[in-house]
This record gives structure tokens, C-alpha cells and sequence, in this order.
């Protein structure tokens, strides 16, 4: 059985293994840029450290007239600019397009070693991942490129949903998986033109009051299931799940809340497609102060991660200390 790589401790007693800081790369958010307009390549070099992760978008948003030159201009970016601790990620075109191929022949020929991760969309199942794992293998070879590149898979059709466990297990290549709201929401047959985030129609009503009183209807989260499901196989087999965008950029507090929905269930960061959603990204996935102090005090008081201790009236044993780990882990990587 293959455990989450976050608790590989020995469990015998008499052989604790005390905490442990494991390298973690921070992805809070995947910043969207789209590399056929100049004016947004001028400005990548002050992203440069300002986000975790720079993203060249290839496939949807880009017009199919501009894809050419989407391609050229991130592997222009790729090699003029030092991106150093920051990701570089593409999205590719999808498997069936007719641009997939030459973007990851010319990308990996030209930048390959630059290239963190390739994103794939509308992954529907391991096939998937299979082609593209063996299409890079091909081309590092032929092209001598140092470091494997990884392979993000976006969860947004019902196939994919539907196969996420397989998925997840396709490829020793596989960083993540994003949930992609819009194209899972089509795919789906919802009836919803948005991108992510709540809608005022999906709600749960309380009981009439009967007194004339208006009854009381909270909006539910539409993508708590495919999150859960995501996460779920994402964990089991050592990847890391994101929050994919959030379209409404006039909300940022809608913004804010979907992507702690998303934090608190296990995700490690999600997409920014305006600059605006980077400072929403960055306080979200960055665990919060008071927190991480307590976590630490569970870590204090259990060494070895073992028994049961009261903290503030609070009951911790082996299960919070490893609750705790994984916020103080973050909040390690975070400071770093
Ligand atoms: C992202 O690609 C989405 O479809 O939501
Ligand atoms: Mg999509």
C-alpha cells in the first residue's frame, strides 16, 4: 500500500521519528498569462517572484487565429527571462486539437529544460496521461533535456470525474490536477454560465416559518463533491489539487471563499487570472497565523506524535498532531 508521502514516519514504537520538514514547492496560485499579446509579455519579468507559479496559456481564451503566436510568445518568455524560484507551466492545447502536437514538439525543442509543467486539458482518462507521458519521454531524449517535465491534469469533463482515481495513478510524471468549473460544468449538462464559484438557483431552503416570516435559503457549493473526489485521489497518491478559476472578477469576495472552500478541503492553491486574484491566492493558501501557533503547540507537546494531551480544553493525540504537521509544514515552506 502506498501512503501519502506526508506520513512516511515510522509507526513502531521506540523508533519516533519527531517532525520533519519535508521540500515542499509552493503553488498557491497558477498565474494566467495569455503569450500572444505583447504588452502581457512585457510585464512577466515583475511576476517574477511576485507569484509562485507563471502560467503561458495556449488553449482556451486564446483565439484559434492567435494560437501560433501564443506558442511563439511563451517560448520567447521562456528564454529571455530568468524565472528562477517562480514555476513555469504551460497549458497545451487538448489531445483532439489540431495544435496539441506542435506545442509540445516546439515547446519542449526550444525550452524543455526551462519547462516545469505541462498542463493537460479535458483529461478524460490514464490514456491520456499515458500519451503525453510517453510524448515527453520521446522528446527529452531526442532533445537531452536534464529534469523530467511533469504533467498537470485538468479534471473538467464527467469522464475525467469519473476516472479521477485512475488518473491519479497514471504516471510517476503527474504533479497535480486542477477541478476546471467551466468545461465540467458543460460537460455536465449544468445550467450555469459561470465560471466556478456559488450560484443564487443552488440552495437549500430551511423550513416555512409559518408565521408569515421569510424562510431562509443558503447557497450551496456547487463543486464541493468534485473537490472532495479530487482531493481524495489526488492525496492517495502523493499529487497536489487546485482550485481551477474563478471568472467573476468584480467578486473578490466570492473569489475569496471559494478558494478557502477549497483550502480547507485539501487543495494546495488554485488559478489567477487577474491580477487581483494573486493577493487573494497568497492570504487563502498561506495558513493563518493563530492557527499555525496552535499547530506548533500540539507538535510541543506530542514529540513524538504519540498519546493524547488537552490543549485549551481541546482533546489532540496522533490524529491532530498529524493535522498539525501539515499546517506548520505549510507555514515552513511558506516562510521560507
Ligand atoms: C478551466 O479550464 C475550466 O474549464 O474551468
Ligand atoms: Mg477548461
Amino acid at each position: 500500500m502506498k501512503l501519502p508521502r506526508q506520513f512516511y514516519r515510522p509507526l513502531a514504537l521506540g523508533a519516533p521519528e519527531p517532525y520533519r520538514e519535508l521540500p515542499v514547492r509552493l503553488e498557491r496560485m497558477i498565474h494566467f498569462v495569455p503569450p500572444h499579446i505583447e504588452k502581457v509579455r512585457a510585464k512577466v519579468p515583475e511576476l517574477v517572484g511576485q507569484v509562485d507559479v507563471v502560467l503561458g496559456n495556449l488553449e482556451d481564451a486564446i483565439p484559434a487565429d492567435a494560437k501560433a503566436a501564443a506558442r511563439e510568445g511563451f517560448i520567447a518568455l521562456a528564454k529571455s527571462i530568468d524565472f528562477g524560484a517562480t514555476g513555469l507551466w504551460t497549458r497545451i492545447n487538448a489531445l483532439n486539437s489540431p495544435w496539441m502536437l506542435d506545442d509540445v514538439t516546439e515547446i519542449v525543442a526550444a525550452v524543455g529544460d526551462k519547462l516545469d509543467v505541462v498542463m493537460l486539458p479535458k483529461v478524460e482518462g490514464p490514456w491520456d496521461i499515458h500519451y503525453l507521458d510517453q510524448l515527453l519521454a520521446q522528446l527529452e531524449a531526442r532533445h537531452a533535456v536534464r529534469r523530467p517535465i511533469l504533467i498537470h491534469a485538468i479534471l473538467e469533463t464527467a469522464e475525467g470525474v469519473k476516472n479521477v482515481d485512475a488518473i491519479a495513478c497514471a504516471s510517476p510524471r503527474l504533479h497535480g490536477m486542477s477541478l476546471g468549473p467551466a468545461d465540467l460544468a458543460a460537460s455536465r449538462g449544468m445550467k450555469t454560465t459561470r465560471v466556478g464559484g456559488g450560484h443564487p438557483d443552488y440552495r437549500v431552503l430551511a423550513d416555512a416559518t409559518g408565521d408569515g416570516s421569510p424562510r431562509i435559503a443558503a447557497q450551496q457549493d456547487p463543486w464541493h463533491y468534485t473537490i472532495a473526489r479530487m482531493v481524495d485521489a489526488c492525496q492517495a497518491n502523493g499529487l497536489k489539487a487546485f482550485y481551477g478559476p474563478f471568472g467573476d472578477f468584480s467578486d473578490p469576495e466570492a473569489c475569496e471563499a471559494q478558494f478557502r472552500n477549497a483550502f480547507l478541503l485539501g487543495c494546495a492553491g488554485a488559478w489567477s487570472l487577474h491580477p487581483s486574484q494573486i493577493a487573494i491566492a497568497k492570504k487563502v493558501f498561506s495558513p493563518d497565523a493563530a492557527e499555525v501557533a496552535f499547530a506548533r503547540r500540539i507538535l510541543e507537546a506530542m514529540p513524538d506524535g504519540t498519546g493524547a494531551v488537552m490543549i485549551d480544553g481541546k482533546m489532540q493525540d496522533d490524529a491532530t498532531w498529524k493535522q498539525a504537521k501539515v499546517i506548520v509544514d505549510l507555514a515552513r515552506s511558506v516562510a521560507r
